[in-house]
């Protein structure tokens, strides 16, 4: 049905209603006028003939009375008249006087006044209905001098009322019923005409062709409106989940087909050479990594990262370029090579024991060494031209992750002040105090500004960022934006919370869920019966490993059903082992895990299994589909994606997370148990409530879990940076446009 149609139809629907209401009032507006005239009537007619009636009544003439009773009905309205005694005695009467209305009948209804002496009557009247139709029937007291003579009883006859209402009510319903028809086709013409105008006028000024001022200040939501029900809804043109054909489509619709360019420290592919001479290909237990492979795959274009495999150099071209993924080759994967020192003053010294403490709560004091800030500035360089060389043409998309590279933005857009620069931070950011320590904490600000869009995981975090700014920068704060203008240009800070492929690669050869159980439980040597605890990270102080284990011990300590059946196996991948901090985090758990083990093992049982090695992403999924219960107990972090993987994990809705405060997956994963990974008693008692918990409750919570995950995918993620940098470049472009003329395009965006 047309939207014409439809709007016809409620119009006629809501006059109908009108009509009705009015034909109501009018009905009861003329009704109440005839009342009152048919009183006045009587009156009228009363007091003419009162004389007559009072000399005849004394005189008890009653042909006399007939006659003069006779007159008064001769008035077409009045039907019968009758003359009655105050014993009630039937006195005189027209012909034909209703039996119904005869004296005593009427009479009792009579009252006398309440102040007569002469207990005098009050006329009394009422409507009634006779087979020939409604009649009003009155009693008219007669007095003379103050002695009551009697009454006289008149019918009128009310038919003529109810036809005039009938007819009153045709015409009215006729006026409508032409007044409807005109009103709805002049709505459908009026509405078309305009709804024309207006959204042409709409569409000009989408295209920026319109003159008019007034839509000015609506024109920004109504971008950003139409740009988000297109993504939402019409990006693979039916309307489903995000996959990857999907984020293709969108880059080419919205992006058209542009190259994206991405930058991280971390390459998806590390080719080592192992001890049997062989070359191997690894994937790194990295957040980033598991998050934005899959979107370079559905993406193409270039991954520029730090080559740091031992067979890297051989495996790539003499540029450092290899495609990717082997035996796919989806996209190139650029190496970047550097040198003993920079990599140990770049990566383990800035970012690692710099940024990273500085960004996470996890009470590790920051080091900042100048030395370590030289490389660091040195290497952020060596990527921008390294960008330089893989992009094509002066206004690329450039997608730079984590703080490795806070300087890079304002580099690049040095160098290409056309290109669509992008920042993702995957981890938190802190407040403005902590922040405040870094000796360079200016620089870096404005190096992340030189993006047009800078992503963190929550909100929290670009608020702590735009707090950041507001202390430390002389620049402009757009609170309602969310944005920073910094020397007339501006950069968006938004929430873009990450998430994983959907569904996951690695399960398309994994066999089901009971088996991987089965395969695990036979490597582990557990019992069939057995309960299996699982968590999964790099060897990093921020993921609370010590406070999982020690969870576990009180567990064992407070339900000592767990104990000899519950195992927690930890697969821990040792994560920057140049760093004194990481070295000592790898002795302190072994030897929390050995204590632990010391205090409960019996037999072959032990409650701690620690792996501390590097594990293939099929061989995690394997752990992930046997688990009952995962523990992700981080004391600090940005997303953490193995909460997500473990959700991806679990076709068979099984399972049951406990999840950390603490993560930004806290607040989009409330199916888990969330749990403070400082307070033990919390810790255990939501691990033993997961360990009993029935597998209907298990169903529910991973369903739900599952059917988020499914919605809210990397494809998902990508898909609206990618969408809100192509309304980046369209403002970017219109402003260039407006300053047709103006030699430093830097400056065009305000
Ligand atoms: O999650 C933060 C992060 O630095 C990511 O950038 C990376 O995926 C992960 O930690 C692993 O760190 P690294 O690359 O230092 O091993």
């Amino acid at each position: 049905m047309s939207r014409a149609v439809r709007f016809a139809m409620a119009m006629i629907v809501s006059l109908g209603l009108l009509t009705w209401g009015a034909l109501t009032i009018v009905q009861r507006t003329t009704r109440s006028w005839f009342e009152k005239d048919l009183r006045l009537r009587v009156d009228l007619v009363m007091s003419g003939a009162r004389q007559a009636l009072l000399s005849h009544w004394e005189k008890d003439d009653r042909r006399a009375l007939e006659r003069v009773l006779a007159d008064i009905a001769r008035d077409e309205r009045i039907m019968a008249a009758a003359a009655c005694g105050t014993d009630l005695s039937f006195l005189a009467g027209t012909d034909e006087f209703p039996e119904a209305f005869g004296c005593v009948r009427v009479g009792p209804h009579l009252r006398p006044a309440a102040d007569s002496p002469a207990d005098l009557w009050v006329p009394w009247s009422v409507k009634a209905s006779l087979p020939g139709g409604p009649v009003h029937v009155s009693a008219v007291p007669i007095v003379g001098g103050s002695q009551p003579f009697g009454f006289v009883v008149l019918v009128h006859d009310l038919s003529f009322v109810a036809r005039r209402e009938a007819l009153t009510r045709r015409s009215l319903l006729a006026a409508f019923a032409v007044l409807a028809m005109a009103a709805s086709i002049l709505t459908v013409i009026f509405s078309r005409l305009s709804w024309r105008d207006w959204s042409d006028e709409i569409r000009r000024f989408l295209q920026g062709d319109s003159e008019r001022p007034e839509f000015r200040p609506i024109l920004g939501d109504v971008r950003r409106l139409v740009d988000r029900v297109m993504l939402e809804h019409e990006a693979d043109g039916s309307g489903a989940g995000w996959t990857p054909d999907r984020l293709k489509q969108t880059l080419n619709r919205y992006l058209h087909r542009e190259k994206v360019v991405l930058v991280a420290n971390r390459e998806p592919y590390i080719h080592e050479r192992g001890p049997d001479g062989r070359i191997d290909v690894v994937h790194p237990a990295s957040g980033l990594v598991t998050a934005l492979e899959p979107v370079m795959r559905a993406c193409s274009g270039v991954w520029v990262a730090h080559g740091g495999g031992s067979a890297d150099r051989e495996s790539a071209d003499r540029h450092g370029r290899v495609r990717v993924p082997p035996d796919e080759n989806s996209y190139v994967l650029r190496r970047v090579w550097l040198s003993p020192e920079e990599e140990r003053g770049y990566y383990y010294g800035f970012a690692n024991e710099g940024l990273w403490p500085l960004c996470h709560l996890a009470h590790a004091r920051p080091t900042f060494r100048t030395e370590d800030w030289r490389h660091y500035q040195e290497v952020n360089r060596k990527f921008a031209d390294a960008v330089c060389e893989e992009v094509e043409g002066e206004d690329p998309i450039v997608l730079v992750q984590d703080y490795h590279f806070t300087l890079l933005p304002r580099l690049i857009r040095k160098r290409l002040p056309r290109a669509t620069v992008l920042m993702f931070l995957h981890i938190p950011w802190p407040n403005s105090e902590r922040f405040g320590v870094c000796p360079w904490r200016q620089e870096l600000l404005e190096g992340m500004l030189g993006a047009g869009i800078l992503g963190f995981h929550t909100q929290y975090h670009c608020n702590n960022f735009l707090d950041s700014v507001d202390r430390y920068l002389e620049a402009r704060l757009d609170r309602a934006e969310n944005a920073v203008v910094l020397r007339g240009r501006q950069t968006l800070v938004r929430a873009y919370p990450i998430s994983v492929e959907w569904p996951v690669r690695w399960l398309r050869d994994l066999p089901p869920a009971q088996e991987c159980r089965r395969q695990v439980f036979a490597e582990l040597g557990l019992p069939p019966n057995a309960l299996l605890g699982l968590g999964v990270d790099r060897l990093d102080y921020t993921k609370g490993v010590e406070e999982r284990f020690l969870a576990v011990e009180r567990l064992l300590d407070r339900f000592p059903e767990f104990r000899g059946r519950f195992t927690f196996v930890q697969l821990a991948a040792p994560s920057r082992t140049l760093i004194d901090r990481y070295r000592q985090l790898n002795e302190r758990v072994e030897s929390l895990a050995a204590r632990i083990n010391a205090r409960f093992e019996d037999g072959p049982y032990r409650p701690i299994v620690l792996l501390r090695a590097h594990h293939e992403p099929p061989a995690v999924f394997r752990y992930y589909r046997a688990a009952d219960v995962c523990y992700v107990s981080s004391l600090h972090d940005g997303m953490n994606l193995v909460a997500k993987e473990f959700g991806a994990a679990r076709d068979d809705e099984r399972g049951v997370l406990v999840l950390s405060e603490f993560t930004g997956a806290a607040r989009e994963l409330t199916e888990a148990l969330i749990v403070n990974p400082y307070d033990l008693e919390q810790a255990s008692e939501a691990l033993a409530a997961a360990l009993r918990m029935p597998p209907e409750a298990q169903r529910d919570r991973m369903r739900s879990m599952r059917a988020f995950l499914a919605e809210f995918n990397v494809y998902r993620w990508a898909g609206r940076m990618l969408v809100d940098a192509a309304r980046l470049r369209r403002q970017e472009r219109l402003a260039g446009r407006l300053h047709d003329g103006d030699p430093d395009p830097r400056a065009v965006l305000s």
